[in-house]
């Protein structure tokens, strides 16, 4: 290959990394269309009830604020959420990775947000 084309090349595959690796970076986080979705309110219902049953809290689920979605062999749901404790109200983030086809669920994260 004469240097010409071969720098050419070079800055094409350069540049080809640098945006899979700028997708892979923002995630590919999607927002929901619809969070008055059953599913949705399903899935962040199982959020707090898993949560409360880990942390010994006792929480209730009010409402679903907003939520993304993600690819990842199966779905990642990060929802914004509002839940209660029977005397107060919180936000809180919580991620469920779901496979629908092996009736996978689980709650990998869930932390307080301060609206
Ligand atoms: C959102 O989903 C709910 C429940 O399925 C439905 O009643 C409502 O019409 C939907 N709203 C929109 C904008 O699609
Ligand atoms: C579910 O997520 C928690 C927290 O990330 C993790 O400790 C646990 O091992 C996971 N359970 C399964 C079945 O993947």
């Amino acid at each position: 290959m004469k240097p010409l084309q071969c720098l050419i090349l070079l800055m094409f595959v350069l540049f080809a990394s640098a945006v899979a690796r700028k997708n892979i970076a923002s995630g590919g986080w999607s927002p929901i269309k619809n969070i008055s979705d059953p599913h949705v309110t399903e899935i962040a219902d199982y959020a707090v009830t898993e949560y409360a049953k880990r942390s010994g809290h006792k929480l209730k689920l009010e409402k679903v604020i907003k939520g993304e979605t993600q690819v990842v062999a199966g779905v990642n749901y990060r929802l914004t959420l509002a839940a209660t404790d029977g005397s107060s109200s919180n936000n809180y983030e919580a991620i469920v990775w779901e496979k629908v086809w092996q009736h996978f669920r689980n709650l990998t994260s869930f932390t307080p947000v301060h609206a």
